[in-house]
Formats: structure tokens, sequence, C-alpha cells
């Protein structure tokens, strides 16, 4: 039931601060420890690479998720779209382990792909919302995001809490091999200042809903441009964004603009720069002079500590693995907004199903 809400996609938006909280209290434990079986992380660190397979937005947090294995557990991670994989997979390395993230646990592509690994005889483990799902009867292990329904078809809080869970479980996993990185994120610290940072953005929506009536209410195209960490947020951003809001949207690497897409670039084209990786904040900040120079209207979405006057959207500072569960936020409040100015059935796009159960 949606309540007071007009739309479940608002709802759910609102609910991922409860998500956080959730997915502490159901993976840690009172002493810290995380609560996943020893057994499943043993497995996890035995393997030379990790294959994460999954479709659209599961395969954003994907994106993210290869970031978060890489910093915490130092076993090399590879993301893989699903329905490439099944009928093109990569050459594996000798001690391949499988992660497919997957919301409703149906996705036909992410299932061929697991009864391929099956076929293969290596080991799985399925993050998924839907206890029982096929994709995780199917896989070796199960962890699920205790994130509630999510009725929307754009999936925003699936999205935070894969990426989170994916944090409890690298945290878990860098512990138990002993890895000075791992020991030092306090996860169950760093994701309720996430849950909070994401409550203050949700209680600024009124702002973000200005954004959106000045860039995006008539525009024709847009970008999200970032680059490292941010780059995987740009692509998120610009999913929520097109599937929503029918805005031809790319998300695109910043420095990679230069090399053809600029062209693209009018006077007004809206391009959100998203900055909250500081190795490359400065970067990002130069592309985005870049496409200004050529009329863009440049809509700045910042990470406090690297935040300078004039940046419209500024978003509380969290870990640096962290940061794509608050900037996420705006950017699925500025496709909701969007989408509800132009007077689309922001719940139900159009060509759209929640969960795609043909290849
Ligand atoms: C976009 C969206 C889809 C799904 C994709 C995979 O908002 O919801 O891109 O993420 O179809 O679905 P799951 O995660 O159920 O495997």
């Amino acid at each position: 039931d949606k309540g007071a809400y007009p739309y479940y996609m608002l709802k759910e938006i609102d609910e991922q601060p409860g998500v956080m909280r959730s997915l502490i209290k159901h993976y840690v434990a009172e002493d810290g420890s995380i609560k996943i079986a020893p057994e499943l992380l043993t497995k996890l660190n035995n393997a030379d690479r990790l294959y994460i397979v999954a479709a659209g937005t599961s395969y954003h947090a994907g994106l993210v998720g290869r970031e978060i294995f890489e910093g915490l557990t130092k076993i090399p991670t590879e993301v893989h779209v699903a329905s490439e994989f099944a009928y093109n997979p990569p050459l594996l390395s000798q001690k391949p382990f499988f992660i497919f993230l997957t919301q409703s646990g149906e996705t036909a592509d992410s299932r061929q792909v697991l009864s391929l690994v099956n076929q293969w005889g290596y080991q799985s483990l399925t993050i998924t919302n839907v206890e029982n799902s096929t994709l995780s009867r199917e896989a070796t292990h199960t962890l699920l995001l205790y994130a509630g329904p999510e009725i929307a078809v754009a999936s925003t809080k699936a999205y935070t809490g894969q990426i989170a869970l994916e944090a409890l479980l690298a945290k878990a996993m860098g512990a138990q091999k002993g890895l000075t990185t791992a020991a030092n994120f306090e996860v169950a610290q760093e994701l309720t200042k996430v849950a909070n940072g994401m409550q203050e953005l949700v209680d600024e929506k009124a702002q973000i809903e200005k954004i959106a009536t000045a860039a995006l209410a008539t525009t024709r195209n847009a970008f999200y441009i970032g680059r490292a960490i941010d780059y995987d947020i740009a692509q998120e951003a610009a999913l929520k964004l097109k599937e929503v809001s029918y805005v031809q949207t790319e998300g695109f690497a910043s420095g990679e603009l230069k090399h053809g897409t600029i062209a693209l670039i009018e006077k007004d084209t809206p391009v959100v720069a998203i900055i909250t990786d500081a190795k490359t904040a400065k970067h990002t900040r130069s592309n985005a002079q870049e496409v200004l120079a050529r009329g863009a209207n440049v809509i700045y979405i910042v990470s406090r500590a690297l935040a300078e006057e004039g940046d419209q959207i500024v978003l509380p500072d969290v870990h640096p693995l962290l940061t794509p569960l608050l900037a996420i936020v705006p950017c699925q409040l500025l496709a909701y907004y969007t989408s509800l100015q132009r007077g689309y059935d922001v719940d139900k796009p159009r060509n759209l199903a929640k969960s795609v159960t043909v290849e």
C-alpha cells in the first residue's frame, strides 16, 4: 500500500534509510561481527577472481560492487551484463566464484548464466530481495536484501540495498582474511552515517524538484558524467532518468566526452556532474567546464568535502566506497519529478515490466 504517497517510486526512495538500518539489523551482531556463514566467506576468499553477473540497475550495483570487493578483499572482480555473458562468456580464471545480483531473482538473462555456471560445476551466490526466487534456489548460496517489496518498475531501494549488502559481505570477507583495510572499515557505523545522510537528502526533495523543473522538464536529452565510482553512479542515474521520463540520457565517463560525444552538447543541454571521488574531482570539474563553454547547463552533485561555491546539490560525507548510496538519491528524485512534470505514470513506464522473464 502506498499510503499517502502519489507513487510507489517516491515511497521507495523515502524507504532507503530504513533499508540501510534493516540490513544492519539482519547482518551485524551485537559485537560488530558480520552474520554471514563462514563457509561462504571461505569459498569466496578461496576464489582468485569474482564474477558479478546482473542486468540493468542490478548491473550498475555490480559496478559499484567491483570497487567495494577489490577495495576491501583485494580479489580481482569483473562485472558482466548477463545477456552478454550468456552467449559470449569471457575466459575464466582458475578459481572463479560467481555472484548474481537480482532484485526479483527471476531475470531470465541471469538465470541463463546461472544454469551455465551450474553445468560448469562452479559455486555461486545470489543476492536478491525475494526469498525462494528461482535464482536463489538454483545458486549454491543466497543473501537476502530484506528491503521489503519493490513495486515501482524503476528500481531504487534494491540498488542501494544491493550496494550496502556488498559492503557488508566484503567487510566480512576482508576481516576473515585479516586485511587491515577491512578491519578498519566500521561497516555498521558507516552504513548508519549513510542512513542519516539519505534522510537529509530525502528531506530536501523540494529543492530537487525545483532543479528538475528548471533543467529537465522540457529537455530532449541529458547527460550524467563522472569518473571512477562517480562514473558507476552516472550510469545508474542516466538509466533512472531515461526509463521514467523518456528523456534520452547517457551516463558517460567524463574524460571520454571529448573523444566524440561532446559534439552532442548544445545550448542548455543538461549535464549533471557527479563528484564524490577525491582522486578525480579536479578532472571532472575541468570536463564540466568544457561542456559549460559549449553552452551546457551544468548541475553539480558533490560530496561536502569536495564542494565549491555554487554547487547545487551537496551530499553529506560518507566513506569513499559508499558515496553512490547518497549520490544516487537526488538522481532518483530528479528522475521522479521529471516524469511527474511530463505527466507520465511514474510507476509503470511504457514498454517495461518489473521482472523480465524472457531472454
Ligand atoms: C531498472 C530496473 C531493471 C532491473 C533489471 C534486472 O530500474 O529495475 O533494469 O534492474 O531488469 O532485474 P533484477 O534485479 O530483478 O534481476
